[in-house]
This record gives structure tokens, sequence and C-alpha cells, in this order.
């Protein structure tokens, strides 16, 4: 699947992914999953994730257009990045989140390698997997296998880069069609 322009998509992403309601939600369920302390949350998109959550967060994205909603959401904690080659040191950031990213990317490892790089020794990933498959079961239809972001294949790439799962949620995609529930998976690194 080609990933959608968000350049273009940013005007319309809240309003057309559920908005606040999906981001509470979405929020809640990360949350459960971090330890204590500051995020950073890779692919912030629009900020509207990150800034319902409790504390401090700080965003990294590639699309202009969506930081630029971001940045009123987040002022000053936003950054243009790339989810492969994070801004931040090694073994320096307690937790990361990555939001309906990794389906998106036909190099899902590069990403999991580059938090695990980041991530210090018992930080903690939160992504969410099998996106398109929780879009297709609410819909009645059967998962498909092979997804860039199928949760086996996410667990893999974390033992491949010294992050082993420590937890699990899901969260409701209030405003999306049939509201699916989106799996999440917590990675810790050892
Ligand atoms: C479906 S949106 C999710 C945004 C946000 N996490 C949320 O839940 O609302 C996907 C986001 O990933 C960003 N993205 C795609 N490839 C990226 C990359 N290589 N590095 C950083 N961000 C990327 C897009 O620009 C877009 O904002």
């Amino acid at each position: 699947m080609t990933m959608p322009d968000y350049e273009v998509e940013a005007a319309e992403y809240d309003s057309t992914r559920g908005g606040e309601p999906r981001a509470r939600a979405a929020a809640a369920a990360i949350e459960r999953l971090l330890p204590p302390g500051p995020v950073l949350d890779v692919a912030v998109g629009t900020g509207i994730v990150a800034a319902a959550m409790t504390r401090p967060v700080i965003g990294v994205d590639l699309s202009a257009a969506m930081l630029g909603h971001a940045v009123r959401r987040l002022p000053g904690r936003v950054a243009r990045a790339d989810a492969r080659r994070l801004p931040a040191r090694s073994d320096s950031v307690a937790s990361v989140t990555a939001i309906w990213l990794l389906h998106l990317m036909p190099d899902s490892e590069a990403v999991v390698r580059e938090v695990a790089r980041v991530l210090r020794p018992g930080g903690v990933l939160v992504c969410t997997v099998d996106k398109r498959a929780a879009h297709r079961l609410a819909e009645g239809n059967p998962a498909m296998p092979g997804a860039r972001d199928e949760r086996a294949r996410v667990e893999a790439l974390g033992a491949r880069y010294g992050l082993a799962v420590c937890g699990e949620g899901s969260f409701v995609g209030h405003g999306q069609e049939h509201e699916p529930v989106f799996p999440l998976l917590a990675l810790a690194k050892g």
C-alpha cells in the first residue's frame, strides 16, 4: 500500500480519524503501558494523541503540514525528523510511542532498530500493531497476515534489537467506521 500524502491529509486528518474521542482513548491506553516520565512520540502527526497525554511529550514527524498542527498543540516540543534517524542520543529515552506508523513503513525494521537504539535500558516502546487487520475485523472480514505491523513481525523485530514484549492493550477507534479496536504492544529494552 502506498503511504497517504500527509502534506494533503493534514487539513482533514483530525476530523477524518476520530478527532479528540479517538485521541483520548488512544492516550489513556498508551499511558497505562508506559513508565512514568516524558515521552518521545515518533510520527506525532497533528499532535492530537500526544496532547491528550497527561505527561510531557516531544514529537517528531516527517510531514511539515502535520507538524504545522502539532506545533500549535505542543509549542516548542516538535521537530521534523525521520523515524529511522531520530535526533536522540543512544540509550537516552525512557518512553517512545509510535501510533499508526509501522503499518505504513516498508522498512518497519529500520524504525524498530532506531527506537531500540535511543531507548535507555528499561525504556519502553508502545506501538500499534495489526492496524489494518483491526479495520478488516471490524468490517467482518478475516485479518490478512503479512502486514508490515503484524504483531508477530513486530515481536520478532523487537527481539532482534533487544526489545521484549512487556505489555499489551488496545483502544477503540472512535469516529472510524465500525469503530475498530486497535491493538497496542509494549516492548521493553533489556
Ligand atoms: C496515520 S498518521 C499517525 C499520526 C499520529 N501518530 C496519530 O496517531 O494521529 C502517520 C504519520 O506518520 C508520519 N510518518 C510517515 N513516515 C514517517 C517517517 N519515516 N518518519 C516520521 N514520521 C513519518 C506521517 O507524516 C504521519 O503524520
